[in-house]
């Protein structure tokens, strides 16, 4: 699965450009809040419209401080995917159960230096890991292949029945680094620059559709 990041599209044209992918199967929504990380981007009100101009299921991921607060009514808007950083709550569990009631899938984020077995528990909870592979905040930067030990591990337990979750990659993802990703076991792939920045965008998420079903072990159905 690759969902195509809107960082890296035209925020004038943002309808425009979700028809540019209109075979991706998520749409990933970064909303920065100058806190969390050190970026602004955009927040629900641009989602409300984005969910009235596309039918692509939106992966909204939240780099915000207090998800708490603010990531259930992403859900209650209609988000496919409501994904928020474990490094801006003491109650994961929390959240994810609120966006759930809310009707969305609850994602878990983690930056690269974030390690992922203090989590591993309460992962039941969840329905997709997102796994960074840049320090949030920006797009264009180089991937960090250390963090694919996360990927490798949650796939063995996935594949072994001790979880159910898709796990997603973030940053960094292009030609020259999905095959690493897909044998790594991950399911999703966001790619901001590697998609928006070709000049077919819909052609480049084929190609890495492609690329990464071909390196991939597993086949993983689709969401
Ligand atoms: C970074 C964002 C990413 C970003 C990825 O904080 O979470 O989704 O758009 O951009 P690329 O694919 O260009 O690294
Ligand atoms: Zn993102």
């Amino acid at each position: 699965m690759i969902a195509p990041s809107i960082l890296s599209a035209d925020f004038a044209h943002l309808a425009d450009e979700a028809d540019a992918v209109a075979g991706a199967e998520w749409l990933h929504v970064d909303v920065m809040d100058a806190h969390f990380v050190p970026n602004l981007t955009l927040g629900l009100p641009v989602v409300e419209s984005l969910l009235k101009a596309t039918d692509i299921p939106l992966d909204c991921h939240l780099m915000i401080e207090n998800p708490g607060r603010w990531a259930p009514p992403y859900a209650e808007a209609g988000a496919h995917n409501v994904t928020f950083h474990a490094e801006a709550t003491d109650d994961p569990r929390a959240v994810a159960r609120d966006i759930r009631a809310a009707g969305g899938k609850a994602g878990l984020s983690v930056k690269p230096g974030t390690p992922i077995e203090p989590y591993l528990e309460i992962l039941r909870d969840f329905d997709t890991l997102l796994i960074m592979s840049v320090e949030p905040g920006f797009g264009g930067q180089s991937f960090i292949p250390d963090v694919l030990g996360k990927a490798r591990l949650i796939r063995r337990l996935v594949d072994s029945g001790d979880l159910t979750l898709l796990v997603e990659i973030d940053g960094g993802i292009n030609a020259d680094t999905i095959e690493a990703a897909a044998e790594a076991g991950v399911d999703c792939f966001v790619a901001g620059s590697a998609v928006y920045g070709a000049q077919d965008p819909a052609a480049a998420v084929q190609a890495l559709r492609d690329q990464a079903g071909k390196a991939s072990p597993h086949l993983t159905p689709a969401h």
